[in-house]
């Protein structure tokens, strides 16, 4: 992701969430080290992002879309298994992400590329109040939890 994607990916961003990331915080964390975004894009359009929080151990998955006219065409694997590649890269074990209960796409999405649910965070997120499930994924030993 450079600075000039920031804005589609905002739009796409503010399309899906209701507490979305200000666009400002793209542009802040974008230069971080503790911090890795991807976008897809095809020609100038992006179709799909992802972020995440790198510590010296593992990643976390702060926020991640596609374009819904461009979903269930690969997109979203394509961003994670970029995302886990880097991982391995870097020697990092595990990737953590919490996805809202109901969101049933997501979670089939992740359990589909191999997270495993791990715990229930109660009233973890806002408007509307609920429950976030904690996933985790393990880059060296793919098949377990
Ligand atoms: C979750 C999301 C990123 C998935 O992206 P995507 O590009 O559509 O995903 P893919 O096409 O790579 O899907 C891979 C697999 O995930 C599962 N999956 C994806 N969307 C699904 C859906 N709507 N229903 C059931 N399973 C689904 C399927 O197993 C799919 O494989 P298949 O198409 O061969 O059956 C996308 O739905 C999205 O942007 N959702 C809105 C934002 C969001 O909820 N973000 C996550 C917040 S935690």
């Amino acid at each position: 992701m450079t600075r000039e994607d920031v804005p589609q990916v905002f739009q796409i961003e503010k399309s899906f969430f209701s507490i979305p990331w200000k666009e400002q915080d793209f542009y802040d964390l974008l230069p971080k080290e503790e911090y890795f975004f991807l976008v897809a894009k095809q020609e100038e359009k992006v179709l799909g992002y992802l972020g995440a929080a790198i510590t010296p151990f593992d990643a976390s998955v702060t926020t991640t879309g596609v374009l819904l006219e461009h979903q269930r065409r690969g997109v979203g694997t394509a961003l994670f298994k970029a995302l886990f590649f880097e991982c391995q890269r870097r020697g990092l074990a595990e990737v953590f992400l919490e996805v809202r209960e109901s969101n049933r796409k997501a979670r089939a999405f992740y359990e589909k590329l191999g997270f495993c649910q791990l715990a229930s965070r109660k009233n973890f997120y806002q408007d509307p109040m609920e429950d976030g499930i904690l996933m985790r994924y393990k880059t060296r030993v793919e098949k377990e939890c």
